[in-house]
């Protein structure tokens, strides 16, 4: 099965963006936790970065961890299948990572128990700091192979991939998924219990149904659901677009660490921007400069690394990077006519350098903006 046909998939979902960003009351005196411990692992502070795939690779993670405030990184989702057959130059590169990355997590995806335990060994060989299990992908084809959101219709087998995969492994096991296949077939309750009786060591919620895929809001009444049934972590995720937003989450479902996905791909600052909130009420704004060396500092990260497919992955994060940025649709072409990715980054050179478009601030600023 091909991940990139499937990195394709979710990318289609990430354009939908956040249906209806709501401005959410941030009741005084809650904080993101400084501190999640999943197992003997610790994470400085509870955030997480969500598994993304297509986005999350290597040179994003390390991006994002330079950038402040990211207590945990994770993979994209990664066929258990293909890490078994290991000679799959594909699976290889999706698992590499760099030292700087630890604490960092693996994620799998898969439907057959000897497999996922399989892979899980050589995911903890290989040097990961966590496994995770992934019951949310809603892609047609992982679930047509009953992977991802698929496995929520088939709890027995899910035992049996939490018991195999518990066995083969030391490192901490987790498991990310979302609440169920539609409002008619809930099933976070039982898989919450279940998760925590096979010993897995923590439970990341994504609170919507594979039926919603991206739609509407995320219910986070159901990730308060199971803070308060189980007593393992509980990492909230879903439409946290501010620090107000992580805040709030927090709040309203007393979860222990919170997960960013797509904001994060747009404001890479976000994970700093909620350290800073939670130290002190308050946080930077990213200037147009920030952007400027935010972009250029990616790019050219992808460019030293003759990372596989430079090109493509810039042009793909013009779009949520120039999100904000005055100007940006004249960014965006720039970007897009390069041929070649040193290029990109001397168009983004040129246009920074350049004076600023008159022309009202985009839609979007005020949104990825705000300040408390
Ligand atoms: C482009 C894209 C790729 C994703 N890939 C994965 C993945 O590989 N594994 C996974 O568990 N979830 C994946 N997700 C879901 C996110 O991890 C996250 O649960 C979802 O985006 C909701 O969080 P958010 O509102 O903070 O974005 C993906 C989402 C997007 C937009």
């Amino acid at each position: 099965m091909g991940i990139c046909h499937l990195a394709a998939e979710y990318n289609k979902d990430v354009h939908k963006y956040f249906d209806n960003p709501m401005v959410r009351q941030v009741p005084e005196g809650v904080r993101v936790p400084a501190e999640l411990k999943i197992a003997n692992v610790s994470i400085r502070p509870a955030t997480v970065l969500a598994p993304m795939a297509g986005v999350t690779d290597t040179v994003f993670r390390r991006f994002i961890r330079e950038m402040g405030g990211c207590g945990l990184l994770m993979t994209e989702f990664t066929s258990a299948d293909g890490v078994v057959r290991w000679r799959n130059a594909t699976a290889k590169r999706y698992l590499h990572f760099a030292p700087d990355e630890h604490p960092i997590s693996s994620q799998l995806f898969g439907s057959h128990a000897d497999a996922m335990a399989d892979a899980a060994k050589r995911i903890q060989d290989h040097g990961f700091d966590m496994v995770d299990l992934n019951l949310g992908c809603p892609a047609k084809k992982v679930v047509k192979c009953n992977g991802g959101s698929g496995l929520l219709r088939d709890l027995p087998a899910i035992r049996e991939i939490f018991e195999s995969v518990r066995k083969a492994v030391t490192i901490p096991f987790t498991v990310k998924i979302r609440a169920g296949w539609s409002e008619r077939e809930l099933v976070y309750h039982e898989l919450a219990r279940m998760a925590e009786d096979c010993g897995l060591d923590a439970i990341a919620i994504h609170a919507r149904t594979r039926e919603q895929g991206y739609t509407g809001q995320a219910q986070w009444q159901w990730i308060g659901e199971v803070k308060s049934l189980v007593k393992i972590p509980v990492i909230g995720n879903g439409d946290i677009i501010t620090p107000e937003d992580a805040r709030a989450m927090v709040a309203e479902t007393g979860c222990d660490g919170v997960m960013v996905g797509r904001a994060a791909a747009s404001n890479p600052w976000i994970f700093r921007q909620i350290a800073q909130f939670t130290a002190d009420g308050r946080y930077e704004v990213a200037s147009r400069e920030d952007r400027y060396r935010m972009i250029h500092r990616y790019f050219t990260m992808l460019v030293e690394e003759e990372f596989p497919g430079a090109l493509g992955k810039m042009k793909q994060f013009a779009s949520w990077f120039t999100h904000g940025v005055q100007g940006g649709a004249k960014l965006r072409k720039a970007i897009y006519d390069a041929r070649e990715p040193r290029h990109v980054v001397e168009s983004v050179d040129v246009f920074f350098a350049g004076p600023v478009p008159e022309e009202p601030a985009p839609a979007g600023t005020a949104l990825l903006d705000q300040s408390s």
